[in-house]
C-alpha cells in the first residue's frame, strides 16, 4: 500500500538482434540469454513476449555485407525491414515494434555514420538516416528510434517522415547518449566494435549532466514524442533531471553491460540475479523514467 513505486511488465521494451538466415539462433558470449536470431526465430521470441505482455520490442539489424556507407541499413528488403513485416504479420498491434535508426551495424568501419577525413561527418550521415527511418516506416514500424547522435537527425528525419505520409509515426530519440564502457557486450552482439578511434566525437562525456538536458530540449524542439537517457543505472541522476525538466514521457535503456555485470556475478554465486534485477529496475522507475528498454524484459515478465 504504501510503496511508491512498481515495474509493471508495461513498462518494459525488449532488445532484439536479426541476422540474415534461417533458423539462426546465435547466443552471444558476452550476454548469456540473448541471441542473434533470423527472422522466423525473431517472430518466435516476440511471440514469446507478446505471450507474456511485453508491450513493444526494438530490433537492431546486423546485415549481410557491410560498406562504408552501411547502404544496407535503407534496404526495404534488409533483415530488419523483413523482420518488422513478418512480426507485423504474426502479431498485428499486439506488440508495437520500434526500430533502431543507426549506421554503426552496417558500415564496414563500425561507426555511427559515414566518414570524411577521418572523422564522422555530420549532416552527409543524417540524409542516410532519413533514407534508413523512411524505409522502416514503408515496411510498417511503429516508432523510430534514432540513436547515433548526430546533431539535427530528429528534426530530418521528422520532416521527411511527415511529408512521406507518416506523420503519425512517434520519434524515439537517444537523445542523451553517453559514451559509455558499457556497450561493450552490445558490439560483439551487433558487430559494430569501431574499426578505428573511438565514439567520442558524437556520443557524450559521462562528466556532463546539463549538456544532457540540452540534448534532450533540442531533440523535442525538432520533434521527438519520447526521449532515451542510455545508459541507465550509472545515469539516474540525468533520468531524473530530464523527467523533472521536460514533460515528455522518458525511457531509460538498461544497457548491455548493465545485464552482463548482472550475469557474470550470479553465475559466479556472487549475487541474487532476480533480486538484482528488479533492485535496478525499480531504481530506474523511482529515479522517473516511463518505461525501460532491458534485455531482462522477458525474464522479469515471466516472474511477475
Ligand atoms: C548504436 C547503439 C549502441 C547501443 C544501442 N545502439 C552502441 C554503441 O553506441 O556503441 C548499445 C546498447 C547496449 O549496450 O545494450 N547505435
Amino acid at each position: 500500500m504504501l510503496r511508491e513505486t512498481t515495474v509493471g511488465v508495461d513498462d518494459l521494451i525488449l532488445p532484439l538482434f536479426v541476422v540474415p538466415g534461417r533458423g539462426v539462433r546465435n547466443e552471444v558470449g558476452a550476454m548469456p540469454g540473448v541471441f542473434q536470431e533470423s527472422v522466423d526465430a525473431i517472430v518466435d521470441s516476440v511471440a514469446r513476449a507478446a505471450d507474456v505482455g511485453i508491450p513493444a520490442v526494438l530490433l537492431f539489424g546486423i546485415p549481410e555485407a557491410k560498406d562504408p556507407t552501411g547502404s544496407h541499413a535503407w534496404d526495404d528488403d534488409g533483415v530488419v525491414q523483413q523482420a518488422v513485416r513478418a512480426i507485423k504479420e504474426a502479431q498485428g498491434d499486439q506488440v508495437m515494434v520500434i526500430t533502431d535508426v543507426c549506421l554503426c551495424e552496417y558500415t564496414d568501419h563500425g561507426h555511427c555514420g559515414v566518414i570524411h577525413d577521418g572523422d564522422v561527418a555530420n549532416d552527409p550521415t543524417c540524409g542516410l538516416l532519413v533514407k534508413e527511418a523512411l524505409s522502416h516506416a514503408r515496411a510498417g514500424a511503429d516508432i523510430v528510434a534514432p540513436s547515433d547522435m548526430m546533431d539535427g537527425r530528429v528534426g530530418a528525419i521528422r520532416s521527411a517522415l511527415d511529408e512521406a505520409d507518416f506523420s503519425d509515426l512517434p520519434i524515439m530519440s537517444y537523445a542523451a547518449k553517453f559514451c559509455s564502457a558499457f556497450y561493450g557486450p552490445f558490439r560483439e552482439a551487433a558487430e559494430s566494435t569501431p574499426q578505428f578511434g573511438d565514439r567520442r566525437t558524437y556520443q557524450m562525456d559521462p562528466a556532463n549532466g546539463l549538456e544532457a538536458l540540452r540534448e534532450v530540449a533540442l531533440d523535442l524542439e525538432e520533434g521527438a514524442d519520447i526521449v532515451i537517457v542510455k545508459p541507465a543505472l550509472p545515469y539516474l541522476d540525468v533520468v531524473q533531471r530530464v523527467k523533472a525538466e521536460f514533460e515528455c514521457p522518458v525511457a531509460a535503456y538498461q544497457v548491455s553491460g548493465e545485464y552482463s555485470m548482472i550475469k557474470a556475478a550470479s553465475a559466479n554465486g556472487w549475487i541474487d540475479e532476480e533480486r538484482a534485477v528488479a533492485e535496478s529496475l525499480t531504481s530506474i522507475k523511482r529515479a522517473g523514467a516511463d518505461m525501460i528498454i532491458t534485455y531482462y524484459a522477458v525474464d522479469v515478465a515471466s516472474s511477475a
